[in-house]
């Protein structure tokens, strides 16, 4: 038997929520809907998928190791020069491309808990050491976090909104925050689900960079743009840690379709303005049917919902739910995340939430 050092056998794994089929699969059911990985209910632009289409004669070729194409429309976008942008195979591989570049062994990472899962097992597979701050009131508490950093201190991981709480810090917050963290620690601001912030005390990211802060902002195509499947996401930075990323990232890390389809997502207004509707309007129905309900949950500034009980009873409530074909997370012992879904799925949720809580 290989040897396997500590640091990754004691990785605990990530566990993704369950498929449909798998679980149609084990229950012999049909009909299921999956509210478990906040993805896109409606699904990718449709330009996006008629340009893949045309993209796919062209697989026998690697794609372009730059994403050429795709990075002159960001940069333009976002008015942030080309060397600033650096794309991964979702938004993951930017986190991972970020550990690698940045920790070595016994160096620190400071987070907060819960937020993303993906987060301290990056950090522990390069044997580097997690600083855990629990959330206060739902949102990440910046100044426990700032009184954290000491010199091993290299990263920050700050998720806004919050998965899984979906609340947001604020610009107020963040402002002083960043004021604390010294030169030589790097923070990553997570904005996986930014574009459906609605709260005008959301802060913009691109503040801190133009400071000449050490920020790095993750962004992705796998939610608001339906694209989760093709993996696809990007990190802007200055330029000179794009640099540095770039040399510990494979040559060609994100695939042709991905980086035809993230161009178009980009360019059709009309369709991410439905996935923003959808999303707030199935947010409120959601609010107030778990109100009805009696069900305790934390407002939400993304996709999300999450649902918080006073007893450990999440895991049973989890497997209840699957039992009546839904499938959504759950959180630890008493908490679980719900995506908010198509009209017709969330209904089902509110029924089988409903059942599941008698
Ligand atoms: C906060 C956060 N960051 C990053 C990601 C990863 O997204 P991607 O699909 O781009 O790897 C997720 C996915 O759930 C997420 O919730």
């Amino acid at each position: 038997m290989i040897k396997v050092p500590e640091h990754i056998s004691s990785i605990k794994p990530y566990i993704p929520g369950k498929p449909v089929a798998e679980l149609e699969r084990d229950l012999g059911i049909s009909g299921s809907v999956k509210l478990a990985s906040n993805e896109n209910p409606i699904g990718p632009s449709p330009l996006a998928v008629k340009a893949m289409r045309s993209g796919l004669k062209e697989l026998n070729r690697y794609p372009d190791g730059s994403c050429y194409y795709l990075r002159n429309v960001l940069s333009d976008n976002l008015k942030v020069s080309d060397d600033q942008l650096i794309f991964g195979n979702g938004s993951n591989e930017i986190i991972e491309l970020a550990v690698r570049t940045c920790i070595s062994p016994g160096d620190e990472a400071i987070m907060a808990y819960p937020s993303f899962v993906v987060y301290s097992m990056i950090v522990q597979a390069a044997h580097g050491k997690n600083i855990v701050v629990p959330l206060k009131d739902w949102r990440h508490d910046l100044e426990a976090m700032a009184s954290q950093i000491t010199d091993r201190t290299r990263l920050i991981f700050i998720a806004n909104p919050n998965n899984p709480t979906g609340t947001i810090n604020t610009k107020t917050e963040m402002d002083r925050f960043m004021k604390k963290v010294p030169e030589g620690v790097l923070v990553i601001v997570d904005e996986a689900y930014y574009e459906y912030v609605e709260s005008k005390e959301y802060p913009d990211s691109f503040t801190y960079l133009k400071a000449n802060r050490n920020i790095l902002m993750l962004r992705t195509f796998s939610k608001m743009y339906g694209l989760a499947g093709l993996r696809i996401g990007y990190g802007i930075a200055a330029a000179s840690l794009i640099e540095e990323m770039n040399k510990v990232r494979q040559p060609f890390n994100v695939n042709s379709l991905a980086q035809t389809a993230a161009i178009e997502a980009l360019r059709d207004e009309n369709h991410i303005r439905r996935v923003k509707q959808l999303n707030i309007r199935e947010k409120k129905f959601l609010y107030k049917e778990f109100e009805k309900m009696g069900v305790s949950f934390v407002p939400s500034e993304a996709n999300f919902i999450y649902v918080t009980f006073n007893e450990d009873v999440a895991g049973n409530i989890y497997e209840k739910m699957l039992k009546h074909g839904v499938i959504v997370r759950p959180m630890g012992p008493n908490a679980i995340r719900i995506t908010t879904g198509l009209q017709g799925e969330n209904k089902k949720l509110v029924k089988a939430l409903g059942k599941a809580i008698k």
